[in-house]
């Protein structure tokens, strides 16, 4: 497990390159009330945009996201620009409803997409052209059956994802839909979403009633779509389960690329990416010094600010059998900032296996394998991102039937 602050990509870099929307959905994430006019990216902007791609984790390289790439003129020049690191980094999603000629699908077989979401929210013409508002559902389908035909040619052709977002007008042929999608549409996985909270602030309150499923709808549905043997994913139940996405966690690192080139972190602008002579090392140096004010934010949160607590334990636990669970960043600032002598601290365990033998301070790493050896009466976890190993590491215990007191939060 990686601690947040030993991050060296950003968590995404999310660009458009367009603007706008050839479309109105009536549960758009976008609110169009306070939204310009498009604005296409030019390939001299997508250009410099394209530089940063290694800067981005695996599948986190957004080509576009928020809004239509298809209706920007140079969309199949802007494809053809993609690297091959793109293939492990790249995707888009499209409504796939502008009629697109095969040149264009030829483009993006050929591409070094890693994989295109295609929303698809109904197989019914008349729901289909309910739920996206402007598009014609024939248009639609010609569109995918092209793409489908001309990427079973390329077998290095990007995959190809469904989202459907569902609602009552829909719910009841999702099981079909979900189906054909795989057995005739190439699905190489299918994600089914309900509208984020955000949109019910803006979307039309009648139509949002409706059309909003309920959460036991929402329940049946995943029970029924999880025995169909397919690679499903499942967005965010209806409201108000759910709060935001991965890319608007408080801890993630995302760099925004507007496509008039306008760079955004956490809403700070960085100027416009023309303007940078050399983006890739300007984007890195700020991922740095992002990666910096986290970790000091962090060490004051997780280290000096528990200090009573933490004295409290060395003070309560003299000479008891003690193993701290994680060897990174936090590990040795901890050491350096406390005295542990009079705990009988046995050693680090870490889930690197390459650090397994090494040292942190005077203390030997080990694995989670060395645990019946070791025999501590309790584990302390001291990752930054204690909450997800609490589960992993009360897992490896049960597994192992070991019962060792494990202490989550005294870093915290
Ligand atoms: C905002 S759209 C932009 C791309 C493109 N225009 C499209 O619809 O495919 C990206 C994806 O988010 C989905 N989406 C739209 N509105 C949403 C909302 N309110 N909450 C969650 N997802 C939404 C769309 O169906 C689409 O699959
Ligand atoms: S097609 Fe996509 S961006 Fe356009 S209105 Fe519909 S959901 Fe929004």
């Amino acid at each position: 497990m990686n601690d947040v602050i030993l991050r060296e990509y950003y968590d995404f870099i999310s660009l458009d390159i367009t603007s706008n929307c050839n479309l109105r959905c009536p549960f758009c994430s976008n609110d169009f009330r306070y939204i310009p006019d498009n604005i296409n990216m030019t390939k001299k902007t997508f250009e410099k945009a394209i530089k940063l791609l290694s800067l981005a984790k695996d599948d986190r390289f957004m080509f576009s996201c928020a809004f239509e790439p298809s209706i920007n003129p140079n969309y199949v020049q802007l494809l053809k620009m993609i690297p091959e690191e793109g293939k492990n980094k790249c995707f888009l999603t499209t409504n796939l409803s502008l009629k697109q000629p095969e040149e264009t699908f030829k483009a993006l077989a050929e591409s070094n997409i890693n994989y295109i979401n295609i929303s698809l929210d109904s197989l019914n013409p008349v729901t289909y052209e309910s739920l996206r508002k402007g598009a014609k559902f024939d248009n639609f389908i010609s569109n995918l059956e092209t793409m489908v035909s001309t990427f079973k040619k390329y077998p290095n052709a990007p995959k190809i994802k469904f989202i459907t977002m569902v609602f009552k007008q829909n719910i009841g042929e999702l099981l079909t839909v979900a189906h054909i999608c795989h057995s005739r549409y190439l699905a190489y996985e299918h994600e089914f979403r309900t509208p984020v909270y955000d949109t019910y602030s803006y979307i039309d309150e009648e139509w949002a009633k409706n059309s909003v499923i309920s959460r036991l709808e929402w329940d049946s549905l995943i029970e029924n779509l999880s025995k169909l043997q397919y690679r499903f994913g499942f967005g965010p139940p209806p409201f108000p389960a759910h709060s935001g996405s991965e890319a608007e966690c408080p801890d993630s690192i995302v760099l925004r690329i507007d496509s008039d080139g306008t760079t955004l972190i956490k809403n700070k602008n960085y100027g416009n990416i023309n303007d940078i002579e050399n983006p890739y090392e300007f984007f890195k140096s700020k991922l740095y010094e992002l990666r910096n004010d986290k970790k000091q934010e962090m060490i004051n949160v997780r280290v000096y600010k528990p200090k009573e607590k933490i004295e409290k334990f060395i003070k309560d636990n003299q000479g008891k059998k003690i193993c701290f669970w994680g060897a990174g960043d936090l590990a040795k600032i901890i050491l350096d900032a406390y005295d542990f002598s009079k705990l009988n601290v046995l050693g680090f365990i870490d889930g690197n296996k390459d650090k397994k033998g090494q040292k942190i301070g005077n203390y030997t790493i080990y694995s989670s394998a060395d645990l019946e050896l070791l025999d501590p009466e309790i584990i302390v976890l001291s990752v930054l991102e204690f909450k997800y190993l609490a589960n992993l590491v009360n897992k490896i215990l049960k597994d192992k039937n070991l019962k060792i007191k494990v202490i989550d939060d005294l870093f915290y």
